[in-house]
């Protein structure tokens, strides 16, 4: 039975992250399916933020393939190296992009889109899908959301 989130939306966003991660834990802990898992947390990180975009790319036949998400409609697929995406995927690391523009590989799904944190995840040390978050404010990313949402992603279990 799905429950109501709550979190207080006048926290700072580090008091944000830490209500908000208990709560994800609780949301996914009865559930094996890794794709409503991936759909929960993107609605629990959208509804908690207001993110723009916030959303899942699944590695399927060696490309990016869109997985679930909360925003604007979006690329259905990305290729190994392009993209924040795809770079965090070839880079196997967090990318935090302060302005997309600045970002040559960016590929704008959304044109509002400003700034953006992609994280890998890892499967023993393959990556198997990525995080991907867009905010339509320049510089919206940083360090704490990059230790947040690294519990986050830490939290997704894969079906083998
Ligand atoms: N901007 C991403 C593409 C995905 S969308 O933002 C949802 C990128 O450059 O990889």
């Amino acid at each position: 039975m799905a429950e109501n989130l709550t979190v207080d939306k006048n926290l700072s966003k580090e008091e944000k992250y830490r209500q908000l991660i208990p709560q994800i834990k609780s949301l996914i802990k009865s559930e094996n399916n890794t794709v409503a898992n991936m759909a929960n947390i993107a609605a629990a990180i959208k509804h908690t933020f207001d993110f723009l975009w916030v959303g899942f790319y699944i590695v399927q036949e060696g490309q990016l393939v869109l997985g679930p998400f909360q925003g604007p409609i979006a690329c259905t697929r990305i290729h190994y190296g392009k993209g924040v995406c795809g770079t965090a995927w070839k880079e196997q690391k967090t990318l935090i992009v302060a302005d997309v523009e600045k970002f040559p590989e960016h590929i704008a799904c959304c044109s509002l889109s400003r700034s953006e944190i992609v994280l890998p995840i890892f499967v023993g040390n393959r990556v198997a899908a990525i995080l991907d978050i867009d905010s339509e404010y320049l510089s919206q990313f940083d360090a704490i959301d990059e230790k947040y949402l690294f519990q986050i992603t830490k939290m997704i279990i894969f079906q083998q």
